[in-house]
């Protein structure tokens, strides 16, 4: 860290594509349509979108702000600025331990989808319950997730991310398009205009405040906020990169994603499933569930579903190698170890938490908290306790500790701040308040004590 040379993003596209990267993932592409689906549609869609320009917007500024000031990752922006508060890097470093093993048990089924689709097994994919029949059996998902992580780790290890990237940047736009035929297909499916009406249109009714938890703990999730993580991109962002600008171009790609995903799975939920509340509820399932039965009825399932699942591989692929970079750069620093030992080190992390995790949706099932596996409890830890936490703590060290000025003039220092009044207001107001609100509630409605 002290005289170690930063490298830098080459410019603005550089540097919104590198932060594109790491936030359009399994986040937009499964974790939204379902959470969307489950939340009510319209009115959770209305919320997230809301939420993006103004509260995402104010944090992404905020963290992005910090890092390209210090020039340091987030465990050295908060030490740098202020001593006593270097424990916010801490807890930035424990979310994405929690995050990846998880991540990875998912992206192994993504892999495992893939597998099958190449080698023609469409209708078997399509069949109901395939993929609760695949989770729980004991072995072949470890096998996958540790193809996956394994593969992360060898990446990260050779250093070869920078090869990576060039292919995700073929990679995404193909997911892109291929996602907009996929969506305007399932759309013009007998009986979709229902599933389209509920995911566009908001009917206020089923509005609560559970809907804005969810709808901000996705936010933190998929923009790849409140762990850190752009803190450290932006200590490698240069000074005369227009940052306002930066951040409205990731949250429309990152937001892009995630509204065509949910365009594409919201709806076949309703030509293939009934749309049941049943169905609509049913989380973690909803991709794996719906889309190999809409590719089923399309000519060349196997093709177009191999086509997409590969293309999924790349944007977790691309979020993975970002997570685990993050957590042994952090190993390294306060070990003080070898990049290649705190490299196995981290990988052995990932087993030991990431093999009883994938068991916990099979022989492990019993372990549960409030319907919650191990999976959910990883999440909902991360998700809704742990970030909201990093958040509230980091507006108010920004606040009453370094200033909100420090944060705007950082900005400013590449171009006008637009929306520095409503930048100033959030950080200041809301962003506080609602943290505190939404830790209590999402705590109090897990555990039952009250349904909000
Ligand atoms: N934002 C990623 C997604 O939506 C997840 C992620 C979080 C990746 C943090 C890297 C770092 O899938």
């Amino acid at each position: 860290m002290e005289n170690k040379k930063r490298s830098s993003f080459t410019g603005k596209l550089g540097f919104v594509l590198a932060a594109a990267g790491s936030a359009v993932g399994l986040g937009n592409i499964w974790r939204f349509p379902y959470l969307a689906a489950k939340y009510g549609g319209g009115i959770f869609l209305l919320t997230y979108l809301v939420l993006v320009v103004t509260f995402g917007f104010t944090l992404m500024i905020a963290e992005i702000a910090l890092g390209r000031k210090t020039g340091l990752s987030a465990i050295g922006a908060f030490a740098g600025l202020n001593k006593k508060w270097k424990g916010l890097g801490a807890i930035a470093a424990i979310i994405p331990v929690m995050i990846l093993p998880y991540y990875t048990v998912i992206a192994g089924w993504i892999a495992k989808y893939f597998f099958e689709y190449a080698r023609g097994g469409a209708e078997v994919l399509a069949q109901d319950g395939y993929l609760d029949r695949f989770i729980a059996q004991p072995v072949e998902p470890i096998f996958w997730f540790v193809l996956f992580i394994g593969a992360t780790f060898a990446i990260v290890m050779a250093g070869v991310n920078k090869g990576i990237e060039q292919c995700s940047k073929v990679m995404m736009p193909i997911l892109i398009v291929l996602s907009l035929v996929i969506a305007v297909y399932v759309c013009c499916q007998p009986g979709a205009l229902e599933g389209v009406k509920y995911y566009l249109m908001p009917d206020f009714s089923k509005f609560s405040i559970m809907t804005v938890v969810a709808a901000i703990g996705q936010l933190f999730y998929s923009m790849s906020l409140a762990m850190g993580i752009m803190v450290t991109y932006g200590s490698y962002m240069k000074k005369d990169v227009n940052m306002e600008a930066s951040v409205g171009q990731i949250e429309l790609f990152d937001t892009g994603v995630a509204f065509l995903a949910g365009l594409m799975i919201v709806p076949s939920v309703y030509v293939f499933s009934g749309g049941s509340a049943e169905k609509m509820n049913q989380g973690t399932g909803l991709m794996f569930d719906t889309l190999p039965k809409v590719f089923l009825s399309m000519p060349m399932s196997n093709l177009i579903g191999a086509a997409f699942f590969l293309m999924v591989i790349f944007a977790a692929l691309t979020s993975t190698i970002s997570l685990m970079e993050t957590i042994m750069s952090i190993v390294q620093d306060k070990t003080g170890m070898s990049r290649a030992k705190a490299g196995w080190l981290t990988f052995a992390l990932m087993l030991l938490i990431g093999v009883p995790t994938s068991l916990g949706f099979g022989p492990l099932s019993f372990i549960s908290l409030n319907g919650m596996n191990l999976q959910g409890m990883l999440d909902f830890t991360a998700n809704s306790i742990l970030m909201p936490i990093l958040a509230l703590l980091t507006a108010i060290f920004i606040v009453w500790v370094v200033g909100v000025e420090t944060v705007v003039d950082e900005v400013k220092l590449s171009s006008r701040f637009k929306k520095e009044k409503l930048f100033r207001f959030i950080i200041k107001y809301i962003v506080p308040v609602s943290m505190v609100i939404i830790l209590v509630s999402s705590i109090l409605d897990t555990f039952g004590i009250v349904s909000i």
